[in-house]
């Protein structure tokens, strides 16, 4: 079966519509209608009349998506896409930090479960992550989960008291110092270094640039350097080569299975058959939406 030809058809006959994170295998974000980082994919959702959103990322985007648009069918093409982050956090160990910091506000990345969100008083994105921090009304905060991306932003808002949790990406937390390193001495400082904020400090330390995939395509286009060292996902590789043709990539090969578990034959089934609905109790789905929108709020103050 041609799968893009099928999943064409069947997208001309339904009302909906395919929403891809930049990690996602190259086929899917070549069929899919919008492909963005966290944040704009959160947003994009408000917009779309489509009664159904398939969602090519990870479990939380998808649960996302169902929180800001509760009225409309979102579908996961792979129940086994689940971002291991969200494990590493639970509401109890938020309630924990809550007790001992009764004044603190609860700011929870968007990689966490819906249950956090919904005991959240806001939500951020590695894009937005500083905005809201900076705008919440608040100087002593408890961050969830992400301590690289949490304490990236303590360094950038010291008049803050950020509370920081154990949580972190396994796939960017081991990126290794000693391959960047390697690239600066081989290239002489001729590369321009791009890193996420989840990579750990030293790699953090070593780049010239930190952003979420948005913001990381984005500043290739402003950068002068025709050459690039990128630390994130190799997902992220198939929109700068294709937005960038002129410019040279260098990856090391960092692989998220979580967000390559999608293929396109699970998205046709998707599609046909509109299975792997996310299902949220309503009461939860309330809570986390008000976090949801606190987000949007602050972010764009
Ligand atoms: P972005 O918000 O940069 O798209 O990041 C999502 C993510 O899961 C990074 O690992
Ligand atoms: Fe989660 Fe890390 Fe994968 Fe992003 S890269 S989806 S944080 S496991």
């Amino acid at each position: 079966m041609n799968y893009k030809e099928e999943i064409i058809k069947l997208k001309k006959e339904k009302n909906v519509a395919i929403l891809a994170h930049y990690y996602v295998r190259d086929e899917i974000q070549e069929l899919a209608d919008y492909v963005g980082d966290s944040y704009y994919l959160s947003k994009i959702g408000l917009k779309l009349d489509s009664e159904i959103i398939v969602f090519c990322g990870v479990n939380f985007m998808a649960e996302c998506a169902k929180i800001l648009s509760p009225h409309k069918k979102v579908l996961l093409p792979n129940t086994k896409a689940e971002c291991h982050m969200v494990k590493l956090a639970s509401k109890e160990d938020v309630l924990d930090l809550k007790s001992k910091y009764p004044n603190a506000k609860i700011v929870s990345y968007v990689n966490s479960s819906t249950d956090i969100k919904a005991i959240s008083d806001a939500c951020c994105t590695s894009s937005n992550a500083y905005n809201v921090i900076k705008n919440i009304d608040a100087q002593e905060i408890i961050f969830v989960p992400d301590k690289n991306l949490g304490n990236y932003i303590q360094k950038k808002l010291p008049e803050k008291n950020i509370i920081l949790c154990n949580g972190f990406c396994c796939v960017h937390e081991n990126i290794d110092a000693k391959s960047v390193l390697n690239y600066k001495e081989k290239y002489n400082s001729k590369i321009t270094i791009l890193a996420h904020p989840e990579c750990n400090e030293e790699v953090r330390s070593l780049s010239d640039f930190i952003g979420s995939t948005g913001q990381m395509i984005e500043y290739v286009g402003k950068c002068n350097s025709k050459e690039f060292l990128i630390l994130t996902e190799e997902g992220i590789m198939y929109e700068l080569k294709n937005r960038y043709p002129d410019k040279i990539f260098h990856s090391l090969n960092i692989i998220c299975e979580p967000m390559k578990c999608t293929t396109i034959e699970d998205l046709y089934n998707s599609l046909l058959y509109e299975k792997n609905e996310i299902i949220l109790e309503e009461s939860l789905i309330k809570k986390a939406n008000n976090a949801l929108i606190n987000m949007l709020e602050l972010a764009s103050k």
